[in-house]
């Protein structure tokens, strides 16, 4: 009798451990110069980490459980941060908390983003990269393993060289450190697809989305540029996020 209840134990302990669906995104920094990674959970359950500081050619590996309920969320990196009085900041992307982990707050325009719905139990993933929030770093997603669909997708090229000076972000020698979307420099319903421009059909690419598109043919470029732009990988893979790829 002993045994059999031994046996029953060992059987749910066994069931619970294969029904664990976890997913690593393994973040790595290819820049020349240190960057902060944030994240951000949108739903499902917590990310293991909310931020922290990779160096250059270090890799750092997130988590989340997905085995009963859906993960969505988001990454970025911050640069040039330094701490001041005990609080810490960055001239991009920065997540306002003070800290190095973001703690739920997601990153200050412009900032690149890479956005990702996971699906429960390893059903099918949606990921993209988002310029809509405007651009401060190349970054590409790669899934490993996986079933069907499961590419990898790059905003490979630099928007910050092309940037208008009306939407260029400047460190204090100058440099381009950022680009702002038209949205942000310019706040209008024509490019925030806002007001009479709310549907895809009334808010087309315009002059400034496309410089962002030429540079990143499979980022979002505006709000509504979804067909180049959303990307799925079904069978559970976990993804490599590398920031200039
Ligand atoms: C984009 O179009 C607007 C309005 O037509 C114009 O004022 C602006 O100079 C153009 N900018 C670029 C970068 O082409």
């Amino acid at each position: 009798m002993a045994f059999q209840i031994l046996l029953l134990r060992l059987s749910i302990i066994l069931f619970s451990i294969s029904g664990v669906y976890s997913v690593n995104f393994i973040i790595k920094n290819n820049c020349r110069i240190p960057i902060w990674p944030g994240a951000l959970t949108g739903a499902g359950n917590p990310i293991s980490t909310t931020g922290f500081k990779l160096l250059p050619g270090s890799t750092t590996t997130t988590t989340v459980d997905a085995s009963s309920t859906p993960w969505s969320g988001r990454f970025w990196a911050r640069t040039l941060c330094s701490a001041a009085n005990g609080k810490f900041t960055c001239a991009t992307a920065d997540c306002g908390s003070g800290q190095i982990a973001c703690n739920g707050a997601g990153a200050t325009p412009p900032a690149t983003l890479v956005e990702f719905t996971i699906a429960a139990n390893r059903g099918q993933d949606f990921f993209d990269i988002s310029l809509v929030d405007g651009f401060n770093l190349p970054v590409s997603i790669t899934p490993i393993g996986g079933s069907s669909g499961c590419k990898s997708v790059a905003c490979g090229r630099s928007v910050n060289p092309v940037c208008p000076p009306e939407m260029a972000v400047k460190s204090p020698r100058g440099l381009v450190i950022a680009c702002k979307s038209a949205c942000m420099a310019f706040n209008k319903p024509e490019y925030c697809c806002s007001g009479d421009h709310n549907l895809p059909e009334t808010c087309p690419p315009t002059n400034y989305s496309r410089i962002f598109k030429r540079q990143c043919p499979q980022a979002y470029s505006y709000a509504y540029d979804d067909k180049t732009s959303t990307f799925t990988c079904t069978g559970g893979a976990n993804y490599a996020i590398t920031f200039c790829p």
